[in-house]
């Protein structure tokens, strides 16, 4: 019998202006899981083209979600980082993925009701198809455990329908090339922490995006301390002080966001914050979030900016990454082409 290895698979969009969400929600957790897994991380450039991107601004972003993984920690020598479209496995078993998802399924993808808005005629058939490559991101490498933020979901659901449609689809000729459990696992989402979705600081109701246009919205990976300090004394806060209790923050969703995003830098529990800053004025709160966001994140976007200053370094990184996932994903793609019969 052929068993399944834990494997973790996650990748984040190179589409400009990073955040404290992007962080805290998915890339801190990445460098969490460095110890107990083997981790691929990706820089999804392919999901990235579904809308519309510059290709100079394209190939910057690439390079700079690279450079927030190393700085998060990430290794790249003990683990994989690489941009998606050097593995051209991604876009073939997406291919296949087409072929199994259903187009009901995709039809209640909330992500792309969102993104295409209200002139859906006028979307690419890549934004809606772009779940079916999620998809294949993942199995591409049987991958097990998946880190994402909450906005995510509803996308590994789906990854999880396909995966087990392909295996029901198949499921004579997987039996006879020996996988007794079916070929593709059902990847796990991680969706852990206080901050799995960190909310806009101009609007508790929204969440933080990078496209959202107004800047104060966010806390940027590459922004230095006084923008931070500065962001966090404009975000939008209530008039009564900080409960002693995580239920007082029921109804007060930019307060339990300050809570959650304080939580989050400093390791603790939303329950935990409150015990000591419980009764507090948000002038005062938000001083010491201040301090707190400006030591963890500082060094961060310190140690991006250097790593940018050096492209071939980094380029020479997702070179050497690309050829180990491919490592990974031709044998795995190349049994699809045998369980589908497709002639190799
Ligand atoms: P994206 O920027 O859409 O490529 O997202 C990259 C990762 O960050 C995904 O795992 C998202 O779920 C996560 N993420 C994005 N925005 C937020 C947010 N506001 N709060 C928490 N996680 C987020
Ligand atoms: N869809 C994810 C996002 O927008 C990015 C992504 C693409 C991803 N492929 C993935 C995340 C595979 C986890 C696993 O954030």
């Amino acid at each position: 019998m052929i068993e399944l290895k834990q494997r973790v698979f996650s990748g984040v969009q190179p589409t400009g202006n990073l955040h404290l969400g992007n962080y805290l929600g998915a890339i801190a957790r990445f460098a969490e899981l460095q110890n107990s897994h083997e981790c691929i991380y990706c820089v999804v450039d392919l999901h990235a083209i579904t809308v519309w991107q510059d290709p100079a601004s394209l190939a910057h972003n690439t390079r700079e979600v690279t450079a927030a993984y190393i700085a998060a920690g990430i290794n790249p020598q003990d683990h994989i980082i690489f941009n998606q479209s050097q593995v051209a496995e991604h876009a073939e078993l997406a291919w296949m993925f087409n072929c199994t998802a259903r187009i009901g399924w995709l039809n209640r993808m909330t992500q792309f009701k969102e993104k295409a808005g209200k002139n859906r005629e006028n979307a690419s058939v890549g934004l809606y198809a772009y779940p079916n490559l999620m998809a294949a991101d993942i199995l591409v490498y049987r991958a097990t455990h998946v880190p994402v933020g909450e906005d995510q979901k509803q996308h590994l659901e789906l990854s999880r329908d396909i995966a087990q449609k392909f295996n029901n689809d198949f499921s004579e000729q997987i039996a006879d090339l020996g996988y007794n459990d079916g070929f593709f696992p059902l990847p796990e989402p991680l969706i852990t922490g206080p901050a799995t979705r960190v909310m806009s600081l101009r609007d508790g109701s929204k969440k933080m995006s990078k496209s959202d246009p107004s800047d104060l919205s966010r806390i940027n990976l590459t922004d230095d301390a006084d923008t931070i300090a500065k962001k966090i004394r404009k975000a939008k806060t209530d008039p009564e002080p900080l409960p002693s209790e995580t239920d007082g923050l029921k109804g007060r969703p930019e307060a339990e966001n300050l809570v959650g995003i304080f939580a989050a830098l400093s390791g603790a529990s939303a329950d935990e914050v409150l015990r000591t800053h419980g009764g507090a004025q948000f002038s005062s709160f938000k001083q010491d979030l201040v301090n707190l966001a400006v030591e963890k994140m500082g060094p961060i976007g310190a140690e991006m900016q250097k790593l940018m200053d050096d492209t071939a370094h980094i380029d020479a990184i997702l070179g050497d990454g690309a050829a180990r996932a491919r490592e990974i994903a031709a044998p795995v793609y190349a049994e699809v082409k045998k369980i589908a019969g497709l002639i190799a």
